[in-house]
């Protein structure tokens, strides 16, 4: 099922026909979860591979041989994916989840069982950078237009999977009811090992230093571009065309300087300033 021009509404978000259906995101907002399960929540683009890479290095112990053998969508699948049910196995422990869903989606569904949740953010500006040219390969998502065009429908909240602002506002807002770990792509890029230590704190999974030296070697860009795995090059060219973009792109932080204009910078930093303020602070990147 290609249904690659299909796009399906949602709790008022749009999203790609081609991975979500009306059931499959019925069945992902009503998810009976475990106590045991590890959510990893993103808006795209955030670094969410990444950290499924990292989540999956930490529950082998770092032995790299599933994240070398296993694609990432069948190894931490999204909720919201039409093959969902299909690769959900009924195995014992802890099952590595992800999902690109507003709060208000999946809040109900999370009190139930409060799993451990990990929102991993990004700044907006490298965020839409990367959505930008991630439309421009990947055939399921819309023609983005031209950067200013599509700059103006991230700011409207109108592009797929909706609102970054309302997509960490309301992720942010659910800080007391649920057992959330917030994180940053800036501070995985800042200090990976450091990283690595907090979540397998949270997460109740003690690292020796040889198996975070592990999680480092194998999470690294460079390792990871090479990983076809993750890297989305065995999908086929007529879905995600790496030739007109990579999937594993740039990898850094503050690319946006390279795109963005000094009147899109001021656009950009009205809106943020308007629905964020100083509700970020915690969170290690810089907007000017
Ligand atoms: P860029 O397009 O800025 O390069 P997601 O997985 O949420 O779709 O996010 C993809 C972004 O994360 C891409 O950003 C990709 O290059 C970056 N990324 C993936 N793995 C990375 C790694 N190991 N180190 C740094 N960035 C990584």
């Amino acid at each position: 099922m290609s249904r690659l021009d299909v796009t399906e509404s949602f709790a008022g978000i749009r999203l790609p026909g081609h991975l979500h259906t009306q059931e499959s995101l019925e069945f992902a907002s009503t998810f009976p979860f475990r106590h045991s399960d590890v959510l990893l929540v993103t808006f795209p683009k955030s670094g969410t591979t990444w950290m499924q890479e990292i989540l999956t290095l930490i529950y082998s112990s770092g032995d790299p041989h599933p994240a070398k053998s296993i694609p990432n969508w069948a190894r931490n699948p999204w909720l919201e994916h039409i093959y969902f049910k299909d690769v959900l196995q009924e195995r014992e422990g802890p099952r590595l989840l992800t999902t690109h869903l507003p709060q208000q989606v999946m809040a109900a569904a999370l009190r139930k069982a409060k799993p451990k949740v990990i929102y991993l953010a990004r700044n907006p500006k490298d965020v839409l950078v990367s959505y930008y040219h991630f439309h421009r390969m990947a055939n399921f998502l819309p023609d983005p237009g031209s950067f200013n065009e599509f700059l103006l429908s991230f700011l409207d909240g109108t592009v797929h999977y909706g609102s970054w602002f309302e997509h960490i506002k309301g992720w942010l807002s659910c800080q007391e009811e649920l057992d959330v770990l917030y994180m940053t792509y800036e501070e995985l890029h800042q200090d990976l090992e450091g990283s690595v230590k907090r979540l397998s704190a949270f997460l109740g999974r003690p690292m020796q230093p040889g198996q975070i030296n592990a999680i480092e070697r194998h999470c690294s860009f460079t390792s990871m571009s090479k990983n076809t795995m993750v890297n989305c090059t065995l999908v086929p060219r007529e879905i995600m065309d790496s030739s007109k973009s990579q999937f594993m792109r740039k990898g850094i932080v503050g690319d946006w300087r390279d795109h963005f204009s000094s009147q899109q910078c001021e656009l950009f930093n009205k809106k943020y300033q308007q629905e964020i303020g100083g509700r970020c602070q915690q969170f290690q990147w810089t907007m000017d």
